[in-house]
């Protein structure tokens, strides 16, 4: 790193890989120096649309570049944990796209490594940095919802079936990571989750989750790759408020105002010893949409991950956040094949 410029290699350009090339090519201060990539038609499309940066089918050859500063992957998630092991091993700082591994072993070994050589890690949880996302962590920290309840989340669409990961370790990350964001970083207590593998053997496309925390709070999760539309919704209810983020719409958050309230009815008929007699009030009131700013989320994780280059600052995606939603989708994972409840425990030491 040359004063504030880093040096970039990005393995991996597929569906995704497109997106995070874009943003990397576009931060100042920053150079995209190879792109590796098994696939000749896609080296091809980084060779039309990028001409500045090398392309190369050996992605050691990027990795041992010494001029390269930082690692972007995105690769199938079966493929993060040996590719990040190595760019460690070779001294890079490395940004892993979701899930960061597909254990909690795995990411455990990752976090050891970036400590040891004060490496950033950091998971390409992209809703951590998404503002409808952040407006909705806003409200929860003014408790605008009174007291909290439950969520639902679907993520829901036709395709892209993955062969490497089921759709709970493709899609829930960012269910998971949207979740432990609102609720301050607190692990679940408990897991239970139900899949249908209807596309290919032992491969889950659909599956239904619920979580639930110490304080009661209850999420339930639900992922497909089998769906006739695209829904990405989050529905968060509480005592006074309700939240809708609906991410492919225009508006992406409505507010609801709300609710059943518990109206006492003690002295109505000058009966003061029954406490137990209420009335309950639905109430209906207005429906909010706040403006939000819709700057790219993967722009500002971008620039986020070279700040903390730079800066030494732990991302928000780092390896507390990656490893807490490794170990709430391996729990999920373990209560999906046993049909069971699993309890989840947090990290003997907090990262
Ligand atoms: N943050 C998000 O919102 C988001 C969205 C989609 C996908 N993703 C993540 O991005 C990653 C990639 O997903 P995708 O949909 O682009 O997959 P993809 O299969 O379309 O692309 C992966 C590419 O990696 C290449 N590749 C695999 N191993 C390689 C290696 N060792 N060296 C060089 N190239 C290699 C393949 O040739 C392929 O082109 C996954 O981890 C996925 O979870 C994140």
């Amino acid at each position: 790193m040359s004063a504030n410029h880093i040096v970039v290699a990005q393995l991996g350009c597929g569906y995704w890989g497109p997106n995070l090339l874009r943003n990397y090519s576009a931060q100042p201060g920053c150079r995209v120096k190879w792109v590796a990539e098994q696939s000749a038609a896609r080296r091809a499309y980084v060779e039309n649309n990028f001409p500045q940066t090398r392309t190369t089918a050996d992605w050691t050859e990027a990795v041992s570049d010494p001029e390269v500063d930082a690692v972007v992957v995105a690769t199938p998630a079966a493929t993060h944990f040996g590719l990040a092991k190595a760019i460690l091993a070779a001294g890079k700082h490395v940004f892993v796209e979701k899930p960061l591994a597909t254990s909690t072993q795995e990411a455990d070994e990752l976090i050891g490594l970036a400590a040891g050589s004060q490496r950033v890690l950091m998971a390409g949880h992209t809703f951590l940095y998404n503002n409808a996302v952040r407006h909705v962590r806003q409200l929860l920290e003014k408790r605008e919802l009174g007291e909290f309840y439950y969520i639902y989340s679907q993520r829901l669409n036709l395709g892209q079936v993955r062969s490497d990961v089921n759709v709970w370790w493709n899609l829930a990350p960012h269910d998971v990571s949207i979740l432990l964001y609102w609720l301050n970083g607190e692990l679940p207590v408990s897991v239970s989750a139900h899949g249908i593998a209807d596309i290919q053997p032992g491969i889950e496309d659909v599956v239904f989750a619920m979580l639930t925390w110490s304080s009661g709070v209850v999420a339930h999760i639900h992922v497909s790759w089998l769906d006739p539309g695209k829904v990405r919704k989050m529905t968060l209810v509480g005592s006074r408020k309700m939240i809708v983020y609906d991410d492919v719409s225009d508006d992406k958050i409505a507010i609801y105002d709300k609710g059943v309230d518990r109206v006492p009815k003690i002295g109505e008929k000058m009966d003061y010893d029954n406490f137990n007699n209420y009335q309950l009030i639905y109430r209906a009131g207005d429906v909010w949409l706040p403006r939000i700013n819709s700057q790219e989320p993967l722009k500002v994780e971008a620039a986020h991950f070279l700040d903390c280059i730079r800066s030494g600052r732990i991302p928000i995606s780092g390896p507390q956040h990656a490893r807490d939603v490794v170990a709430v989708l391996e729990a999920g994972e373990t209560a999906l094949k046993s049909g069971q409840k699993v309890a989840i425990t947090p990290a003997a030491t907090p990262r």
